[in-house]
């Protein structure tokens, strides 16, 4: 039309990142871009949450130093979500490794687990059509600021590499190593469920699966091509759990 060249006033910006100091969840002004219309991509960042929430309707603490962050996406494709909230873990968990370095398995479906311990969570909400992916990270959050449950299974960046981490940086690599995976499902999902098996931390342990109130134990046996966890159960027999959460045996469950 003309060269590329954009008129005054029409420069081409990409969808919006709002800062916010303190809020209740990233993820509920993430839901009201969503449902004004704000474009695919949006971010959504917060200093500090003061109602965090995670999987189930548990509460997410999320004090000053960790990243939370909430990005607002489209989809047209209608692929079941359950493959989508592992490629997301998949994503983040390339995103911290580019950055700190540090190796980060994924407890089913979409814990980051370092060292046994969860160092971050995934949360996918629904807002009109619009899909809101909520991401925690306890980057440089000192354990002593989580609640006395959580703290003992939970670890954080600083803690495991022994030095601060660089937060905007990391929540700028897991936002592009998200939108990548997006990309992905959006397409068909090729290739996620073998990354997600590579980084997989259960794999032969005992565990408790399942959504409260509707749990089963054996031994996890991975994941099948649709995202469902496999367990064998005490009489063999292999039980696909499509929802929840994964427990590990001892009672240890994830930061959450
Ligand atoms: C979980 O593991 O249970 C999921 C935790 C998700 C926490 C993030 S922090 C940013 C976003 N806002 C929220 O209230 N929750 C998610």
């Amino acid at each position: 039309m003309n060269g590329g060249a954009s008129l005054p006033g029409t420069a081409k910006t990409g969808p919006p990142i709002v800062r916010i100091g303190e809020v209740e969840s990233t993820n509920d002004v993430a839901r009201v871009l969503a449902l004004a219309g704000v474009p695919e991509g949006a971010v959504v960042v917060a200093r500090r949450q003061t109602r965090g929430r995670g999987r189930w309707g548990r509460a997410w603490a999320a004090p000053p130093g960790g990243v939370w962050c909430s990005v607002l996406l489209r989809p047209t494709a209608t692929h079941p979500w359950g493959l989508l909230s592992l490629a997301v873990a998949v994503g983040a968990a390339e995103a911290i490794e580019k950055t700190t370095g540090v190796k980060t398995g994924i407890r089913w479906p979409n814990d980051l687990v370092v060292d046994g311990r969860k160092v971050a969570g995934v949360l996918l909400e629904g807002a009109g059509d619009a899909v809101i992916v909520g991401i925690g990270i306890n980057a440089n959050v000192p354990l002593d600021a989580l609640p006395e449950d959580v703290a003992p299974r939970a670890t954080s960046l600083h803690l495991a590499t022994g030095q601060p981490v660089d937060s905007d940086g990391l929540r700028e690599a897991v936002v592009g190593r998200l939108m990548h995976w997006y990309r992905i499902w959006s397409a068909g999902g090729r290739g996620t469920t073998e990354a997600w098996r590579r980084r997989d931390v259960s794999r032969g342990t005992r565990v408790t699966a399942g959504s409260p109130g509707r749990t089963v134990e054996g031994i996890a046996e991975g994941i099948d091509g649709d995202g469902a966890l496999l367990l064998r159960l005490a009489s063999g027999e292999i039980r696909r759990v499509l929802t929840g959460d994964l427990i590990p045996a001892s009672g240890a469950r994830g930061a959450d």
